[in-house]
């Protein structure tokens, strides 16, 4: 089993859009039952929240449901018990940095790392509005839901040599 927990600020918009596009993503390929997927958020604001509305009807639009989530705060036992924490920006980046020891299981990147060709290095926060909004932010994670997907098959292929 390979487990992959996203990350954003609140764990109500970027990270829970990546949970359901990446799950989406592994039930089509028939990989739901070997990576498991999970988000947190560095702060405590919305701790036990599901997602925010607008974060929901986008993913609904391209018929991926996240009503099911409920945001939670990341925990030091998260950066041993899960293989990749993927980070929506560089403030994500440097608290999980915080939080996981350096010799930690996991291994924590940009979750835009997994999507070179996309000209952007983070998910920008689209809670306040502004900015390109939603659906920007869904297509972002969807190229990086692909390259991640990509490296775990990888990875799966080489455990299986
Ligand atoms: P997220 O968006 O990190 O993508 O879940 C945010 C949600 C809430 C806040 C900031 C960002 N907030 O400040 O409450």
């Amino acid at each position: 089993m390979i487990r992959v927990l996203f990350v954003c600020l609140g764990n109500i918009c970027r990270s829970p859009l990546s949970q359901g596009v990446f799950e989406d993503l592994l039930r089509r390929e028939g990989l739901e039952g070997e990576v498991e997927v999970d988000s947190a958020g560095t702060g405590a604001y919305h701790i036990g929240e599901p997602p925010d509305r607008r974060a929901q009807q986008t993913a609904s639009r391209r018929g991926i449901e996240l009503d099911g989530q409920r945001a939670r705060q990341i925990r030091p036992e998260d950066c041993d018990y899960f293989d990749y924490i993927l980070v929506m920006d560089r403030e994500n980046l440097e608290n999980v940095g915080l939080s996981c020891a350096t010799g930690s299981r996991a291994k924590v990147s940009l979750f835009m790392d997994y999507a070179p060709q996309a000209g952007e290095r983070e998910v920008p926060d689209p809670y306040f509005g502004g900015g390109k909004g939603f659906e920007y932010v869904m297509d972002l994670i969807e190229e990086a839901s692909r390259g991640l997907l990509e490296e775990i098959k990888a990875r799966r292929t080489g455990e299986h040599v």
